[in-house]
């Protein structure tokens, strides 16, 4: 050892390093040998080899049998000849153990043709009593294959368990598979595959064929089509498509496939996952009815809470309305006639009062359902509403009409007014604005509605939020709304920065006949 000068040795310098002595490995032997002198000399020549060891001696076969079923070894070592024994009953008896032990024999007498019959038979390896020197070094190399071997039944164990747990779980699944190695590789199945189609499984080619008759007739040509492309380069397909089940039954499945390669082979393949969406489909066509049939009733729900609305204005303004103003005009009449005192005072209240309520049912009236919408077209409606509600308020209107005289049909006249109504509701109560812009458009069979104040803005998200918890009902109702025709609203909201509502509802005109 080359020390630097002044380096301190290590404290064990110069004595006897025990630490750095082999430490003896355990070896179980099992022996099958009749000489107990011979045994002594084989785990001599052991022992000297640095094994720590465990052994037993037996001489028949009833006793090698116990020994395998009683204890674990590592390796089995048998002389050739025994008196009621020999080599060849005792690889008998380990292969019927099951266990994978190195199975070495060591002889006095044995001629080469033996001895590679033994091999043939499953010896791991054999050599002479007089030439023990060998012996420790076959052991080592046994005990390095039979680890490399258990190493390898075990990963098989593995694989085939992780194999069957994925064919477990496509079963339950309902997901079946297939498998093509590039170019034109055998095609493989799952069994589940073909369970989705009802069948038996199919090996082969005749798979493809078998699966291919059960595919709608319909839905074939885009199914090979997207196979064509696959093979052909592209990266991944999916379609769905029908199939008629072994029970005669119309399944709907997702096919989806793709290119890859195997981790190991580095093959390039095609594999693919076939899905039963029968039930999905179901489903979804079941939330879509249910959606349907629910938008149906909300569209009757609003017009009648329109008509409702009509009637109510109407009676208000004609009936309630005429006869506040007969009252009014009777207690103008009688003014006159009344001398100077109280009573005139009274009258003058009485009128007052006849015209505030007059002009309250007429407010109510109008906010129930604006006649112009009747008789004006949409555009005037909106403006005469804005104009009505940004004075009240102390706004500056800038409104940009453009849609002259359209009138649009009923229904999405009507919705279009009420959510300008809540839009410059929500920019009176909330906004804090001083400008309201409005803007109309009318183009490729949809009409356009524009509402921006300069006001305050808010959290849209919040808002969301809290509508969902209910705390509100305007901004949802003006989406619902809009949807129920098929339109919808965009809303941009941010504190600090205004608010513009965005409407587009489907409109035609309507056409008053002649
Ligand atoms: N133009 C606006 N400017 C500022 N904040 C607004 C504006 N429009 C809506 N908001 C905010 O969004 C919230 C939700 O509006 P929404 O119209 O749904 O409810 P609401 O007006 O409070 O009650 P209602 O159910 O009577 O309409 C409002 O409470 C308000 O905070
Ligand atoms: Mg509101």
């Amino acid at each position: 050892m080359n020390l630097p000068p002044n380096a301190t040795p290590p404290p064990s310098a110069g004595l006897a390093d025990t630490r750095t002595a082999p430490t003896p490995r355990a070896l179980a032997v099992l022996m099958v040998e009749d000489s107990e002198s011979d045994a002594l000399l084989v785990l001599r020549a052991l022992r000297r080899a640095g094994f720590a060891l465990r052994h037993r001696r037996v001489e028949e076969a009833a006793e090698m049998r116990a020994a395998l079923a009683d204890e674990t070894w590592n390796v089995v070592l048998s002389d050739f000849n025994l008196p009621g024994f020999d080599a060849r009953s005792a690889l008998a008896e380990l292969h019927a153990s099951g266990l994978d032990l190195p199975f070495i024999v060591v002889s006095g007498t044995i001629g080469d043709e033996t001895a590679i019959e033994l091999m043939r038979r499953g010896a791991r390896d054999y050599l002479m009593k007089d030439n023990l020197a060998r012996l420790a070094p076959a052991i080592e190399r046994e005990l390095g294959e039979a680890c490399v071997r258990a190493e390898r039944r075990r990963a098989l164990a593995a694989l085939h368990d992780s194999e069957a747990v994925l064919r477990e779980a496509q079963r339950i699944g309902g997901v079946g598979q297939w498998r093509r190695d590039l170019p034109g590789g055998a095609l493989w199945c799952s069994d589940t595959l073909f369970g989705l189609f009802g069948m038996a499984p199919v090996a082969g080619e005749d798979a493809l064929d078998a699966l291919l008759t059960r595919v709608h007739p319909d839905d074939l040509g885009r199914l090979l089509q997207a196979h064509r492309a696959l093979a052909a380069g592209s990266e991944r397909v999916e379609l769905e498509y029908r199939i008629i089940h072994a029970d005669g039954s119309l399944r709907y499945v997702l096919e989806c496939a793709a290119r890859s390669r195997g981790a190991e082979t580095a093959t390039p393949r095609l594999i693919g996952t076939v899905h039963d969406v029968t039930a999905q489909r179901a489903a979804a066509e079941a939330l879509r009815t249910a959606n349907a049939r629910l938008r149906q009733m909300s569209l009757r729900v609003l017009d009648a809470q329109e008509a409702e609305r009509r009637a109510v204005a109407y009676e208000l303004h004609d009936q309630i309305g005429q006869a506040l103003t007969a009252v009014k005009l009777d207690l103008q009449a009688m003014t006159p006639h009344l001398d100077a005192g109280p009573a005139v005072a009274r009258l003058a209240a009485a009128i007052h009062t006849t015209e505030e309520a007059l002009a309250q049912v007429r407010g109510l009236s109008l906010n129930l359902r604006p006649p112009q919408l009747d008789y004006m077209g949409l555009e005037a409606s909106l403006r005469w509403h804005a104009e009505r509600e940004c004075a009240r308020a102390g706004l500056v209107l800038d409104f940009a009409g453009g849609l002259g005289e359209f009138k649009a049909e009923e229904r999405c006249a009507i919705v279009c007014f009420r959510l300008m109504q809540e839009a410059l509701n929500n920019a009176v109560r909330h906004a804090g604005a001083r400008r309201v812009r409005i803007a109309l458009a009318v183009a490729d069979g949809r009409l356009d509605m524009e509402i921006a104040d300069d006001g305050r803005g808010f959290d849209l998200a919040r808002a969301r939020r809290r509508m969902l918890e209910g705390a509100s009902v305007g901004l949802l109702g003006m989406e619902e709304r809009a949807a129920l025709i098929g339109g919808e609203v965009r809303i941009d909201a941010a504190p600090g920065a205004g608010t513009r509502i965005r409407v587009s509802l489907p409109c035609t005109a309507h056409i008053t006949p002649a």
